[in-house]
């Protein structure tokens, strides 16, 4: 068990994700370690999941902006992160984007999930410009965080068929669920197995 791999989980919602990953820790199937969950949003449902798993988490106040931190809280966010000492920053439904002290700090260290195939449909309500679209399949993508929006090396994909009768609702029900699995795979794979990203790939060693 590599429970020395330690994680560190930023949410601003629910936090469906986060249980999914709690889940797989609880089980085994994930070796590693929660070692803290932040959030920018005091009543998220990810905080109260994390109390009640007897997880350390903790809030910070965001700042006065709507899409991205105050350079004072994302200098708090790093700061519980490194005295967590976090192996990987795992966003799970983070909706403020993180800017240059931040993805220096932890480079090549930060992963998020997104509900499409990217590159298709990056940015806000990716199923709904799916759906708009109207592709045929569509599904998550989990992937390194870099200065663009949803852009970095991708680590794994789930594809989600998109049916007739789908609204966006039905759509990012089950491509919700599709990230209930992908992302726990996905953490376990960078847990125990070696990568390296060359150009726009993930490469794993063994
Ligand atoms: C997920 O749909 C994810 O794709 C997006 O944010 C949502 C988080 O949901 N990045 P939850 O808080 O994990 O339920």
């Amino acid at each position: 068990m590599n429970k020395s791999f330690r994680l560190g989980i930023l949410g601003s919602g629910r936090g469906s994700n986060f249980g999914a990953i709690a889940a797989a820790l609880a089980k085994g199937s994930l070796s590693a370690e929660a070692a803290v969950v932040v959030s920018d949003i005091s009543g998220a449902g990810i905080l109260q999941l994390a109390r009640e798993l007897g997880i350390r988490h903790e809030f910070v106040e965001p700042g006065p902006f709507r899409t991205k931190l105050s350079e004072v809280a994302e200098a708090q966010f790093i700061q519980i992160l490194q005295d967590a000492r976090v192996d990987l920053v795992v966003l799970a439904g983070f909706m403020r984007v993180l800017k240059g002290p931040f993805l220096r700090a932890f480079e090549g260290r930060i992963v998020n999930i997104h509900p499409s195939l990217l590159p298709s449909f990056p940015g806000l309500e990716a199923w709904k410009q799916a759906l708009d679209h109207g592709v045929k399949v569509t599904g998550c993508t989990v992937h390194f965080v870099d200065a663009g929006v949803d852009s970095g090396a991708i680590v794994g994909q789930r594809a989600v068929e998109v049916l007739e009768q789908d609204t966006a609702e039905t759509l990012h029900q089950r491509i919700h669920a599709a990230e209930h699995e992908l992302y726990p795979a996905c953490l376990a794979k960078l847990a125990t197995r070696g990568f390296s990203v060359k150009g726009r790939r993930v490469v794993w060693s063994t």
